[in-house]
């Protein structure tokens, strides 16, 4: 199975950024382990601070791959052109937070994104990614 996990507009500073909300390690350190933990899959990893180069990735492999694991960032909160691309697909989306959005300022209570993704995980840390995979080992 091909999956990929598709982050958005600021976490290619995990491990750097705001670390008592996103942790301390780097996205790239935590993909390798998803990557022996998960041996099953041809795991991909893309990242983009640009939301047409989200849309575009959303595109490119959202006839021919069997899961997205996306966490869409700010864009979760803004973008009906990202909710739009995931409607147009046929890969099934699960959209992933690393904080519990819903804990938080209500600008990020609501998605854009949740109505058109097959499942939502939110709050469990970087744990939030191996529990969307974890759901696509049941496929
Ligand atoms: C986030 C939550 C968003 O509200 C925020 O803009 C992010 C990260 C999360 O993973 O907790 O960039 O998606």
């Amino acid at each position: 199975m091909k999956i990929l996990i598709l982050n958005g507009p600021n976490l290619n500073l995990l491990g750097k950024r705001e670390p008592e909300k996103y942790g301390n390690r780097s996205f790239e350190d935590f993909f390798d382990e998803l990557k022996s933990d998960f041996k099953e899959f041809d795991l991909y990893y893309f990242q983009s601070n640009i939301e047409g180069e989200i849309i575009n990735k959303i595109h490119e492999i959202g006839f021919s791959y069997d899961g997205i694991v996306l966490n869409a960032g700010a864009y979760t909160h803004t973008s009906i052109a990202i909710a739009d691309a995931i409607a147009a697909i046929k890969t099934p989306v699960v959209e992933v937070h690393i904080s519990n959005v819903h804990a938080r300022e209500t600008f990020r209570h609501h998605s854009y994104i949740s109505s058109v993704c097959k499942g939502i995980i939110v709050g469990f840390g970087l744990e939030s990614y191996t529990l969307a995979l974890k759901y696509f080992t049941k496929k």
